[in-house]
Formats: C-alpha cells, sequence, structure tokens
C-alpha cells in the first residue's frame, strides 16, 4: 500500500483498486502540490467540517462518484449537497476496501457556508485496516488518556499519522505522549507549517522519537512512501 502526502491534514492511500483520499484540504493549502482535478479517488474520508479538512471533498465526490466517508452530521450535510456519504459515529465498518474504525478526537466541527457556521457533529479519527495494513489518521485532536486503547486494539499500527503543528491540535511534545500511549512503530507528522500559528521543527520531533524507539518520517508534500 502506498501512502502520499498531499500537504497540511491531506493524504492519498493507493493499494490498486481503491484510492483512500483523507481530509482533501487541496484549494487554498498553500502546501498544495497537486490540483484537486488531478486526483480520482474511490473513497473520501474526511475527519471533520473545518474548512482545512473537509476542503475540496465535495466537488471531488461530485466529479468522481467517490463515496465520503464521514461522521454522520458531517455525512448528512455531504448527502443534501448531492454526494454518496456514508455516516459513521465512533464505531467499525467494513467496507470494499477492508475495515475502519472511527476513533475519539478531542477538537471541534462545524462547517462554514457564508456567514453561516453549520454544526458539523463530533471530530473524529480514522483507523484504516487495508491490505493486511493498519494505519491510523488522528485527524485534529489533542493528546488524551483514551488514545491508548486505540493502539492496543488496532496494534500493531504501523503507520500513525499525528498533528503537530500545537495550538489546534497536539504539539511535538505532546504527540510525543501520543505515541507512546499508542505504541507506535512509525509516525508521520501532520498539521504543521502550513500557517505561520501552526509552524514546528518536525525534524526535531522525529529525533526525539527517535530516542524512543519509535521511527518518525518526515514527508514532504508530494511525497510517497511504501508501507
Ligand atoms: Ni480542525
Ligand atoms: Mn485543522
Amino acid at each position: 500500500m502506498k501512502l502520499r502526502y498531499l500537504g497540511h491534514s491531506a493524504f492519498k492511500l493507493t493499494n490498486g483498486n481503491y484510492t483512500l483520499l483523507l481530509n482533501p484540504f487541496i484549494s487554498g493549502n498553500p502546501l498544495a502540490v497537486t490540483r484537486p482535478e488531478a486526483l480520482k479517488p474511490t473513497h473520501i474520508l474526511v475527519t471533520h467540517g473545518h474548512a482545512d479538512h473537509s476542503g475540496n471533498a465535495l466537488s471531488i465526490a461530485a466529479r468522481t462518484g467517490a463515496q465520503i466517508i464521514a461522521p454522520t452530521e458531517l455525512a448528512d450535510h455531504f448527502r443534501s449537497k448531492g454526494a454518496k456519504a456514508h455516516a459513521m459515529y465512533q464505531g467499525t465498518q467494513i467496507f470494499e476496501f477492508g475495515k475502519v474504525r472511527m476513533t475519539l478526537a478531542l477538537h471541534g466541527s462545524y462547517l462554514e457556508e457564508g456567514e453561516e457556521a453549520i454544526y458539523a457533529g463530533n471530530p473524529c479519527g480514522y483507523v484504516i485496516h487495508c491490505d493486511g495494513k493498519c494505519v491510523y489518521h488522528a485527524g485534529d485532536t489533542g493528546v488524551f488518556g483514551d488514545i491508548e486503547p486505540i493502539g492496543r486494539m488496532n496494534g500493531p499500527i504501523d503507520c500513525a499519522l499525528l498533528p503537530i503543528g500545537g495550538n489546534f491540535t497536539m504539539d511535538p511534545e505532546e504527540a510525543l505522549e501520543a505515541a507512546d500511549l499508542l505504541k507506535l512503530r512509525l509516525v508521520v507528522p501532520m498539521h504543521y507549517d502550513t500557517f505561520p500559528v501552526i509552524r514546528q521543527d518536525a525534524d526535531l520531533f522525529a529525533g526525539n522519537l527517535m530516542r524512543r524507539g519509535i521511527k518518525g518520517k518526515k514527508m514532504a508534500p508530494g511525497e510517497t512512501i511504501d508501507l
């Protein structure tokens, strides 16, 4: 399975038959290396309503017919706009490509439509089991003690995508704590450097992970790794 970083909190997971797009914030993303039109996912997973996550989900779904997977209120919103959306709460579901477990995220969630803020339910993270691999996208979240069973129940997690930007999510110190609680092997930092308020030193973070026996992989936007 291949993992491509699209900048900020956006990733693409491909296994040949299926292409999963996570948090496709492409237009207006200063770190974007692709155009929304270049993406042809079969499924789009969105962790919460904020524009830097729901981003281009609707337009990509409209063009490709991709199914959107999202927390229920957000899925209902996407459906009201004509998208094919699968609604979940924190729980597990089997899809054609594999198993998805929606996990807790400590954050907020709303959508902006003009001047209006629309409630988008609870934010979430995703544990994705596909192709014999397990990938955890934590979404936007702070660190919390109940992150520990996510590692225990799904472990070993082959690759975890953790936010490190601080201010809105975990900072590097908090992400280290999360990595310990989750008993991780490989961490890819995300949600940093996109805007001045979330500037962080990902190399320093990777070094601190290494001292704990965990591999930290700083991915450049556009970079792809094999899992
Ligand atoms: Ni957010
Ligand atoms: Mn965010």
